[in-house]
């Protein structure tokens, strides 16, 4: 089937509800001599971090061809359009704006806005300017206060043309694997590292929450946090054990100082060295109410205890996708009913999900019909946790197009539009005509 279908009488065939397409600034823009260095500029630049030795020099080269990008958003039917914003194209050295960075994003937002897309904007999909990381970057509490004035300055100059501001993308991805376990930039390890980035980017989360309330009230302003459900393997109680501390640790540790005001009670069980440096008023900001949560979903992970870790992850078994990760529909709608359970939710859109496929374009036509699957699948399950009535508004699918996937340089596609990165053609895809027309039905 060619078709992504849903039952007749889903909310999500309405049109209240928010279908989009979401990309990066690193991942997309290239043009990066225009900008200030960021993290990922250096990661990029040394041996065995991105697995083609590539860079986001020129990307999909979205800088030169955002109009015709847009176009294609446009030609989608799409409802909205989630982007980021490159610090470090925005913002000059001495913290002001940088006009030329700024003008770029206010075309592309006055574009939107003419053709009727929404604007969902997040502020920080990673690309921290390489300046401040030499200060420290996010293990440095400045960082948060810098990230805040950042904030204050760009929801002023875009006024209102932003339909809603995300603060970070996945803290979980900035923290872990990029001070923990260094997979990603800047490239650093160790336990004590991702704890302090994490408590540093969720205080940044909080900081900018509060100017963004005051700069842009009518916005919905929030976070775009990712989940990786973690199933123990069986019954066994200390497998259990074992999967709940790893949910504890990957997923509830950048949710429940946002909702909660407090971080998970595992943290007890990490050695002291490991726990934040947590100011008297952190926990009171970062649990600044949020107008929206954003969702990011993609595969699950199952574990089993272990002898000398607080848990063991193994291997993805089943249909994976080309990234290796496991095809998992029904973790979807369970994550989105426990998050429904356990917290007192704002709205929630899902900000990201798709595969990476291996594609190949023959004639003009990409026939990804892996990717169709795997989109019906999960709006299904999105579907099946609206009728058990969590409060999804909108649904974006990651990616608009094939771009920079991060450690893995160009070599996975997760696009609903085929990128040639010869030519910067850009075509199509079965799931896009597919998406398309599920939109257009509504
Ligand atoms: C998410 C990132 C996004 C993209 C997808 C595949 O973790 O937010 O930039 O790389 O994974």
């Amino acid at each position: 089937m060619n078709k992504i279908s849903l039952p007749l009488n889903s909310k999500m065939l309405t049109k209240e509800f928010t279908y989009g397409v979401a990309t990066a600034s690193f991942q997309i823009e290239g043009a990066s001599e225009k900008r200030l260095p960021c993290i990922w500029d250096t990661f990029c630049a040394k041996e065995n971090t991105v697995v083609d030795g590539s860079n986001g020099d020129i990307a999909c080269d979205h800088y030169n061809h955002w109009k015709e990008d847009i176009e294609l958003i446009d030609s989608l039917g799409v409802d909205a359009y989630r982007l980021s914003i490159s610090w470090p194209r925005v913002i000059t050295e001495s913290g002001e704006l940088n006009s030329t960075g700024v003008n770029f994003y206010l075309d592309i937002l006055n574009e939107l806005k003419k053709r009727n897309i929404k604007a969902f904007v997040t502020l920080y999909h990673w690309d921290l300017p390489q300046h401040l990381e030499d200060n420290g970057g996010w293990l440095n509490r400045e960082t948060a206060y810098k990230f805040q004035q950042y904030a204050d300055l760009i929801s002023q100059a875009f006024g209102d043309r932003v339909h809603s501001y995300a603060t970070l993308n996945e803290p979980f991805c900035s923290a872990y694997l990029g001070y923990e376990v260094g997979v990603h930039a800047p490239g650093l390890v160790g336990r004590e590292n991702g704890k302090k980035a994490a408590h540093h980017l969720l205080l940044a989360h909080g900081l900018a929450m509060s100017v963004l309330t005051k700069n842009s009230p009518d916005s919905l302003n929030g976070i775009v946090l990712n989940f990786t459900p973690a199933y123990a393997i069986d019954d066994k109680p200390e497998n259990i054990t074992a999967a709940s501390f790893a949910d504890d640790y990957f997923n509830q540790w950048y949710i429940k100082p946002i909702f909660d005001g407090k971080y998970p009670e595992i943290m007890q069980q990490l050695p002291q060295s490991c726990h934040p440096d947590i100011h008297r008023e952190d926990m009171a900001i970062i649990s600044h109410p949020v107008d929206f949560l954003g969702v990011n979903f993609y595969t699950r992970a199952v574990y089993q205890a272990s002898d000398v870790d607080y848990f063991d992850e193994l291997p993805a078994t089943g249909k994976l996708t080309d990234i290796g990760w496991e095809v998992f529909p029904k973790a979807f709608s369970e994550l989105l009913i426990s998050l429904n359970e356990r917290y007192n939710l704002p709205p929630v859109y899902i900000t990201e999900n798709g595969a990476a496929i291996d594609d190949k374009i023959v004639n003009n036509e990409v026939i990804d019909q892996d990717r169709i699957d795997y989109y019906q699948q999960h709006l299904l399950a999105v579907n099946d946790a609206i009728e058990s009535g969590v409060d999804i508004q909108g649904y974006f699918a990651w990616s608009l197009m094939d771009n920079f996937e991060w450690a893995e340089g160009y070599l996975k596609r997760f696009g609903i539009v085929y990128v040639d990165y010869e030519s910067q053609l850009r075509t199509i895809k079965n799931s896009g005509h597919a998406y398309k027309t599920l939109i257009s039905n509504r």
